[in-house]
């Protein structure tokens, strides 16, 4: 896969998918910047990378002022994006009996209108021909107990995805969707065991995915190689 000192915006590359994918990028010689809600995950993620081309941004992208911040941040720093990776997300996992109105708002919040107002704040710092890559889910198409809210707000993502494809294809500019299931991150390493080997058990190989083989997908979405593959 060849790039040529691209610049790479990853929101919530503090940790898990995000950090694996900002890893992958600077090893490939790209200049990546990863935004997170508090340098508590950055400054690991900073000392762990270790690489002068990996630079930290602290944004809670979940309401409009958040993004306001990153916008001028990139603003400020004239940085014309070639692969914006739009991969923050939550997830709070309860029947829709006992969903609580904040919990609803924090996870349409973080995963829906964080991505559909950075990409409209970005927009204009887009480079022509660049990659746009979101992080969506599995759980946008399953219907699995207690994912009601979480599952809304992916299948809202991949909906609002296929649409920006169409809207940028003018410049040039391809959007794709990443969907992975039962990845171990952070996130994950949080539910109890169970949960863990019940993730495990329904995918076909029958085992959690690493982190580094989604950012590998990442990789090859906003490459040259996927120079015809948009709005997928
Ligand atoms: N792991 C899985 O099995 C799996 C499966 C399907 C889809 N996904 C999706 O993959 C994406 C990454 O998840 P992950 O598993 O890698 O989880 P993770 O390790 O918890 O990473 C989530 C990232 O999002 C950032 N973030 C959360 N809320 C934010 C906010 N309000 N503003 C800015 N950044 C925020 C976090 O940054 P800070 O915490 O540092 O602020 C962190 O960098 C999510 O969209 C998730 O829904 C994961």
């Amino acid at each position: 896969m060849k790039f040529s000192e691209k610049n790479v915006v990853i929101l919530g590359g503090s940790t898990g998918i995000g950090l694996a994918t900002a890893e992958a990028f600077i090893n490939a010689g790209e200049n990546v910047w990863i935004t997170g809600r508090s340098e508590k995950n950055l400054q690991p993620a900073a000392l762990k990378i270790g690489n002068p081309k990996l630079k930290t941004l602290i944004a809670d992208t979940s309401s409009l002022a958040g993004i306001a911040d990153l916008e001028k941040a990139i603003s400020e720093n004239g940085i014309n994006i070639h692969v914006l990776h739009l991969n923050s997300g939550i997830g709070i996992f309860s029947p829709i009996e006992h969903t609580t109105e904040a919990d609803f708002d924090a996870q349409f919040n973080t995963n829906v209108k964080a991505h559909y107002f950075t990409l409209q704040k970005l927009i204009p710092h887009l480079a022509e021909g660049s990659s746009v890559v979101f992080t969506s889910s599995g759980a946008a198409t399953a219907a699995r107990l207690n994912s009601g809210v979480y599952s809304a707000t992916k299948s809202a993502l991949n909906k609002i995805a296929q649409i920006a494809a169409n809207e940028l294809a003018g410049r040039k500019i391809r959007v794709n969707i990443v969907s992975p299931v039962s990845v171990a991150t952070e996130a994950v390493s949080l539910f109890p065991d169970e949960i863990v080997a019940d993730l495990a058990s329904i995918t076909a190989l029958q085992r959690m995915g690493e982190p580094e083989e989604i950012a590998k997908v990442v990789l090859f979405l906003a490459s040259d190689d996927a120079s015809f593959i948009t709005g997928i």
